[in-house]
């Protein structure tokens, strides 16, 4: 592990697995846990290669390959993956830190047509990462793919972010307060930001 993200050092160390067991409950319950992976189906073709950064416990990436999709989910913690992994068989689970991650070194050559990474990845990675971390969404992204990122505003500034994206090489394309596409505005608490690979 190269960096502490926020993740870790602002959480109790019992919070893995309780998040896990918050999402097996609410799984369990039928509450929709779907509606990012929704939207990321909508945005690509049929059997898309897609990238879920920082899966968690596999929600997003789950859905996604349940609608024929090729999916990989990568994320630095392990008791996280390790449920991923037990719960859904399917997309490919990594464990690994955002970055420096790399995954042709992992065997998975070919670069993807979109990496979604919701529920607050971002603005949980370490304070001075967001460049790397963006950087290397990038460079696994195929040319001309998008990342559709969400995150609460509180815990990363919007403008920061947007300079981040510049600085990494992505061009922000759309913006919405919701991953259901409620529009964006001012005094909107979430974001979810449609980055390109120019
Ligand atoms: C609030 S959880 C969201 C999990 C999942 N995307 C979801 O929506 O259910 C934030 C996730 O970001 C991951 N994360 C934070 N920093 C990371 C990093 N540097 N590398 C990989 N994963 C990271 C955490 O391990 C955690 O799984």
């Amino acid at each position: 592990m190269k960096s502490s993200p926020r993740w870790f050092t602002e959480t109790p160390q019992s919070n893995s697995q309780r998040y896990v067991e918050r999402f097996r409950h609410l799984a369990a319950s039928g509450v929709d846990l779907d509606g990012e992976a929704r939207l990321i189906d909508a945005m690509v073709g049929r059997h898309a290669r897609i990238l879920d950064a920082g899966c968690g416990s596999g929600r997003t990436a789950a859905a996604l390959f349940s609608r024929g999709h090729v999916v990989v989910g990568v994320d630095i913690d392990a008791t996280l993956v390790a449920a991923a992994r037990e719960d859904y068989p399917g997309p490919k689970w990594v464990v690994a830190d955002l970055v420096d991650f790399d995954l042709p070194a992992h065997g998975y050559a070919e670069g993807f047509d979109i990496v979604v990474s919701a529920g607050n990845v971002l603005s949980y990675v370490e304070v001075g990462t967001e460049v790397q971390v963006l950087e290397r969404l990038h460079a696994h992204l195929k040319p001309a793919g998008r990342a559709v990122i969400g995150f609460q505003i509180d815990r990363y500034a919007i403008a920061d972010f947007d300079r981040h994206v510049n600085l990494a090489g992505f061009v922000l394309e759309q913006r919405f307060a919701t991953w259901d596409l409620q529009p964006w505005s001012a005094s909107a608490e979430f974001a979810v930001s449609i980055l390109r690979k120019p």
